[in-house]
């Protein structure tokens, strides 16, 4: 183009231009990037909404003591229309902090980095408010109560632009009880049986987490109730302070802004975890500057300095008091209580360190028969393999998980599975941590980390070579079995031959066969010796992940 020839329509200025450049709140952005938030597939959409309300759930009632017992209900009201309702008896919240939990993202109190929690970022709940009225145009009904007599209904929708609660209804009336339910609808999402569906969310839910109960009414009307199996409340996680490795130099800036400590040795010893005295005299060695400097001081280039500090330097593991696991005899009551198993095994690894500096700990168990495993529409069975992150079941994208990843690479056959896929089987794995490594927003798929894949290995070898144990045992007792029957079958024939050369008698001789027979083989005959593994769940089709 010529030079200063006008544009067509004519040149705009810089602040014409920015007429029209506004802030974006973050519940606009998460409208239009759902996804993100895990309402993407119209089957998973749904099982997040029931993700969201259960774990807010149990995260409430744990944090005040309380045997969780939860009432799911999805009911079809048209095509791809659903409602649903989740009730608790949890603690109840406070009517004044209602609008905030559920009409305000990022307005959740328990944004602690180092706390194995479910809940992390308070977006949950405000996200199914929002996507509730993204579909439908409606407002969440929640009804809740702190137990002081009063019962606060309150509707309300999310005003998108302001990223604050818009009430459409309140009301208080006086009745006995204590807890939240929230009521809302859904369009265009679906309902099925499939292993991404929000039956078997609760399924596995039920079986990571055995001191609940929960009720589900399916759309069908179907009852489901998943008994506890304990009744004890898992301990209180705790908070962990940071441990030197893996800290970048933003989040040592960040903390070196906010801590309460006067000089940046104190600092270190006081909010890092594993940093001793003779460990801060190690580090001032490595860095230019004097660390009875003031922290909120600290210059980027110092920060930096830290940072390439702490990774010079070797430092205990990090404390694993964060670290709540389900605990080996817990798992297996779940598991017998849930897949009502002909054999199962529980392994619990001690803690380990990831990549990131970060404690975790794997518990795997193996179930065989029983409900174990998925039934399949041609009558086959296939080996299931349930994901858990501390208690909470990933359901999707398993492809790039480093669980999957590491089931899948264990050289089954060894165990005496001949046909891993293909086996009324279903394996266990729960990585516990205070950070897991994700690869996505969507939390559904854990990175895969060497140290978390070497340790999940083991364990599932571990519970291979018991379920090799029990397998060989079952196999020696059914040839047992065969050879006792043909002797048996022929002891009469045998008695008959015996008479006919000796003389004696028939029945007397075939008595003493049977007996002979019995003694050798050392074996007492049972109903059925080779007992088949119970088919319960059919496999549908999954969502279009
Ligand atoms: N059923 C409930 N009973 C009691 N308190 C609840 C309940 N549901 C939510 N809350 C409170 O509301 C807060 C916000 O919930 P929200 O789901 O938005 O965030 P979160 O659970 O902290 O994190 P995440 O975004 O990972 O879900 C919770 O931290 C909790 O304090
Ligand atoms: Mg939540």
């Amino acid at each position: 183009m010529p030079k200063d020839q006008p544009i067509e329509g004519g040149e705009r200025s810089a602040d014409d231009l920015f007429k029209s450049f506004k802030e974006v709140s973050i519940t606009e952005f998460f409208r239009k990037n759902k996804a993100h938030l895990g309402y993407s597939g119209k089957v998973r959409s749904l099982t997040t909404v029931v993700h969201e309300l259960v774990t807010n759930s149990l995260d409430a009632c744990e944090e005040a003591g309380i045997l969780p017992d939860l009432e799911l209900n999805i009911k079809q009201l048209g095509v791809e229309h659903y409602r649903y309702s989740c009730r608790d008896n949890g603690p109840g919240i406070p009517a004044k902090h209602v609008s905030r939990v559920f009409g305000k993202m990022l307005a959740g109190t328990k944004f602690h980095r180092n706390i194995q929690l479910r809940g992390q970022q308070g977006i949950g709940v405000a996200g199914v408010t929002m996507f509730s009225q993204m579909t439908t145009g409606k407002p969440v009904r929640i009804r809740t109560s702190i137990g002081d007599g009063d019962v606060h209904e309150i509707h309300l929708l999310v005003d998108v632009s302001k990223n604050e609660a818009d009430i459409v209804e309140t009301k208080i009336y006086k009745e006995r009880w204590r807890g939240t339910e929230i009521i809302g609808e859904l369009k265009g999402v679906l309902f099925n049986l499939s292993e991404q569906g929000p039956y078997e969310y609760l399924r596995r839910t039920a079986i990571a987490n055995p001191h609940i109960r929960i009720t589900f009414i399916d759309p069908e009307g179907r009852k489901s109730v998943f008994e506890r199996a304990s009744k004890e409340i898992p301990k209180r996680p705790e908070e962990v302070k940071s441990h030197p490795k893996g800290m970048d130099v933003d989040e040592i800036s960040n903390m070196a802004k906010k801590t309460s400590a006067t000089r940046v040795s104190s600092f270190l010893e006081n909010d890092f975890s594993r940093i001793s005295k003779s460990k801060v005299n190690e580090i001032q060695s490595k860095v230019h500057f004097d660390l009875k400097k003031n922290p909120r001081k600290l210059s980027w280039s110092e920060a930096e300095e830290l940072a390439k500090a702490f990774e010079a330097v070797d430092f205990m593991a990090p404390p694993i008091a964060g670290l709540c696991p389900i605990g080996e005899a817990q798992v297996r009551k779940a598991v017998l209580n849930i897949l009502k198993p002909e054999f199962e095994a529980v392994v619990e690894r001690t803690p380990a360190v990831h990549s990131g500096g970060v404690p975790f700990q794997i518990e795997v168990a193996v179930a065989y028969g029983g409900n174990a495993g998925r039934e399949i529409t041609d009558g086959g069975m296939r080996t299931e393999v349930m994901r858990f992150s501390n208690r909470v079941p990933l359901l999707f994208d398993a492809g790039g998980c480093a669980l999957q990843q590491a089931a899948n690479s264990v050289d089954w056959k060894r165990y005496g599975i001949r046909d891993f896929d293909n086996s009324p089987f279903t394996v266990f794995i729960n990585l516990i941590s205070t950070h897991i490594p994700y690869t996505s927003a969507g939390k559904q798929s854990v990175a895969s980390d060497d140290e978390i894949v070497k340790e999940i290995r083991m364990a599932l070898m571990d519970v291979g070579r018991k379920f090799n144990r029990y397998h060989s045992r079952k196999r020696r007792d059914l040839e047992r079995a065969e050879r006792f029957n043909t002797l048996m079958r022929y002891s009469g024939e045998l008695a008959k031959a015996i008479s006919a050369l000796t003389g004696g008698d028939e029945k007397e001789l075939e008595e003493r066969i049977k007996d002979i027979v019995t003694k050798k083989l050392k074996f007492t005959p049972q109903e059925e010796p080779d007992k088949k593994p119970g088919k319960k769940k059919k496999v549908e089709e999954g969502d279009e992940e």
